[in-house]
């Protein structure tokens, strides 16, 4: 689209608020409108796969076991259902808030692949569909009749994107597998976490990143076989992803360094091997004291960012120790694990007496590249988010007024976004199986009373 003489005059700034008006989203057409997708994915990474792609506006309905749906509508927090109702069968139960981000805009239908009904469903599914996600393990679809064979034999045009744990094939391949799994295999926990001269252990990431990472990744690929297929060959595809694989694509120069010198990377914390100063600081004095929550009661804490060499001489004059930038006045000086150890500290002695926001405040006005570690309260409560629509309260069909996150990329011209949260078990099983497979209300009614739906 040409840019108009009104945009074309407009500061940067104005031409993104408006080119990318996040309130006027649902005007505008959506970039994958007429792809079909089918999600029969657990947990996070399968859903995320496809969440992204229905942010985009592809059709997509996940089927799940009958009345108690996936596991992760019963996975989190602490095993408690939420969101009411879990299904029509069990209008009593809910959904756990981890469910929440990972199934939007998404169509629910119910189906037992235990029976023969149910397969002959997910076949006319796939005469009809444009892509097929799942994250079961290694070959249970295939043992069921619905794996990626029987559905490019139905449909030589499908697009059928599983993801597991290890791979289709190999040794390793044969186990459950989870995001933890994936990244402590991967070796990825290796290197996060404090060394042990910090009293420090490997540490876990607390989000699923890998499972949104994988997801995302996936819906890339399921992206360029759609540009493949439709552009280039007339063709589908089987595509493969792992969380193991996935993970170890992130180990950045470790496993370059291991292999070239024989070196094994440690666990540096809140610091960085590749950059001083590039880390998060201890700030003395909690922002909250009289906070009712114990970790808000806690002291702060503060990115500063200042590994340039003229950037380190600016923090060693804010700190008030400009002999250290004399000490260590190269990156190359300040990099080494001794220089490391020796520089922290002193960054953290000056912090002592101060929120992070006051560190913060100091950084900034010094030209230190900083920013406070935020809570969710904290992320919730600000307003650049909530402008760009990346947090936004939604008025959900189901379960009323919920925050939640919107999808984190903008395109101008066929903007993402979230039409709901996501729906009760087997919700469109009416909508879905009259409209694709043609049955009869009767005929609904029968696959339930079987409890086949
Ligand atoms: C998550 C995981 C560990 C679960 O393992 P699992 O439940 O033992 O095995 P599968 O996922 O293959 O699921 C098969 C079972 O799910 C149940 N099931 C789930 N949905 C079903 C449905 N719609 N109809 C019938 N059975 C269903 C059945 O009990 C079935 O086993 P069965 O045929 O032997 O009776 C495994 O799927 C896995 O490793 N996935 C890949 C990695 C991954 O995505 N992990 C989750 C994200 S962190």
């Amino acid at each position: 689209m040409p840019v108009g003489k009104e945009l074309k005059d407009m500061t940067f700034e104005d031409f993104c608020r408006t080119i990318f008006n996040t309130t006027k989203r649902f005007d505008k057409p959506e970039t994958l409108k007429g792809i079909r997708v089918v999600s029969t994915t657990q947990y996070i990474l399968g859903p995320a796969s496809a969440a992204y792609l229905s942010e985009l506006g592809a059709e997509t309905i996940k089927i799940e076991l009958p009345k108690r749906g996936e596991p992760m509508r019963h996975t989190t927090p602490f095993n408690e259902p939420f969101l009411y109702p879990l299904s029509r069968w069990m209008p009593d139960k809910g959904t756990g808030l981890g469910f929440f981000g990972a199934n939007p805009n998404e169509y629910f239908l119910s189906l037992d692949f235990h029976k023969p009904e149910a397969i002959q469903i997910m076949k006319r599914l796939a005469a009809k569909t444009d892509v097929f996600c799942e994250n079961y393990r290694a070959g249970t679809f295939d043992r069921w009749g619905i794996g990626a064979r029987q559905h490019l034999q139905v449909n030589p045009r499908v697009i059928y994107q599983w993801m597991g744990g290890f791979g289709g094939w190999g040794p390793g391949r044969n186990r459950a597998s989870y995001d933890i799994l994936g990244q402590a295999q991967g070796g990825c926990f290796s290197i996060t976490g404090w060394s042990k001269e910090y009293g420090g252990l490997p540490s876990k990431q607390t989000i699923w990143i890998m499972d949104y990472w994988g997801g995302a990744i996936s819906a890339f690929n399921i992206i360029a076989s759609l540009y493949w297929r439709d552009n280039v060959s007339g063709k589908g595809n089987f595509l493969e992803y792992s969380q193991v694989h996935g993970a170890q694509r992130h180990l950045t120069d470790f496993i370059a360094l291991y292999g070239k010198t024989g070196v094994v990377a440690q666990r540096w914390g809140n610091w960085e091997p590749l950059l001083c100063v590039h880390g998060i600081l201890k700030c003395g004095k909690s922002s909250y004291p009289n906070s009712k929550n114990p970790q808000e009661q806690e002291v702060g804490f503060c990115l500063v960012s200042a590994y340039k060499d003229e950037d380190f001489a600016k923090l060693c004059k804010l700190i008030n120790r400009p002999d250290l930038a004399k000490q260590y006045p190269t990156h190359a000086d300040r990099v080494g694990a001794d220089a490391q150890v020796a520089i922290y500290p002193e960054l953290e002695k000056w912090a002592a007496d101060k929120t992070k926001e006051e560190v913060d405040k100091q950084c900034k006005a010094a030209g230190i590249l900083s920013q406070p570690v935020w809570n969710s309260k904290e992320v919730s409560e600000q307003e650049h988010f909530h402008l760009r629509g990346t947090l936004a309260w939604i008025d959900d069909p189901t379960f009323g007024d919920v925050q939640t996150q919107g999808p984190a990329y903008l395109l101008s011209h066929t903007p993402p976004r979230v039409r709901w949260a996501f729906k009760p078990v087997g919700a469109d099983n009416e909508y879905i199986l009259s409209k694709l497979c043609g049955y009869s209300g009767s005929k609904i009614a029968e696959l339930e009373a079987k409890e086949i739906i």
